[in-house]
């Protein structure tokens, strides 16, 4: 049994400092194998709330593996920086690898950054993959899958139940990466609204998504703080949606799934 402990978006500068506290004394407890962090550290990269991450993650169980989001960049009253350097404070305090990779044990994960400093389409705010970012991503992964294959990028690729904000761009060519890879399980952010599902272009392969909600920002969309856990063992894999409820976080639901020959389903 592998489980690995997924948590996104704590943003900061509009960080919530009790539950954030309550995230960590909690995930101390869990003890997981795996700790992601989906993007969103701070709010503005401002070198303050940079500080505050870093002291956050250092505190996270590890191995940790983090890649930044749209927020992670300066703001536009910082134009230059935004568009010429986008991560270079990111990159001062996380290290410059802004698409990392870990192979340990029955896992293999591998980043994508997803985010942009400026862009061809008025908000900058929206996710989106290179041709190249995506050529190059299936022989990222290794020959043979240790187990469980774990694509990490800041971007969701589910909707949310409102459809009113836009998934990462483009979709096609990354399922087409998902199924090609074999990749089991994607791990995003960035909406603030939990969500596990499964996505596939055709009926060759469908790869688990988790959309974890923000960890501890008082920036809420609709829902409480809270996280992911997800079990692994062999074709077994159960998602544990964990959320902030009186001053703790407490377990709040779970999808149970399995694998076959063409990826992996929900079960009954
Ligand atoms: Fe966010
Ligand atoms: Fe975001």
């Amino acid at each position: 049994m592998t489980r690995l402990l997924h948590l996104s978006d704590p943003h900061f500068g509009a960080a919530d400092e009790a539950t954030a506290r309550a995230f960590l004394d909690c995930a101390a407890d869990l003890a997981p194998d795996f700790t992601v962090l989906s993007g969103d550290l701070t709010m503005r990269a401002r070198r303050a709330e940079l500080q505050a991450a870093k002291s956050f993650v250092e505190q996270l169980p590890h191995p940790r593996f983090v890649i930044p989001g749209n927020h992670d960049i300066p703001a536009f009253n910082q134009l230059f920086d935004r568009v010429f350097r986008p991560f270079r404070r990111y990159r001062e305090t996380f290290g410059r690898d802004l698409e990392p990779s870990l192979r340990s044990g029955a896992v293999e994960i591998v980043g994508l950054n997803s985010s942009r400093g400026i862009g061809f389409h008025l908000d900058w705010s929206k996710g989106r993959l290179s041709p190249q970012q995506l050529d190059q991503a299936a022989p990222r992964f290794g020959k043979s899958s240790p187990g469980l294959r774990v694509l990490t990028l800041h971007h969701p690729l589910l909707a949310p139940p409102d459809h009113r904000r836009d998934v990462v761009k483009p979709l096609p060519p990354l399922l087409s990466l998902l199924a090609a890879a074999r990749v089991d399980l994607v791990l995003c952010g960035h909406f603030h609204q939990s969500r596990i599902g499964v996505i596939g272009q055709d009926a060759t392969w469908s790869t688990i998504v988790s959309q974890a909600p923000t960890v501890c920002s008082t920036r809420l969309q609709g829902e409480p703080p809270g996280f992911h856990v997800i079990h692994h063992d062999g074709d077994s894999l159960r998602v544990v949606l964990h959320r902030f409820n009186e001053n703790r976080f407490v377990e709040s639901g779970s999808l149970e799934l399995y694998r076959d020959q063409s990826g992996w389903h929900a079960g009954l």
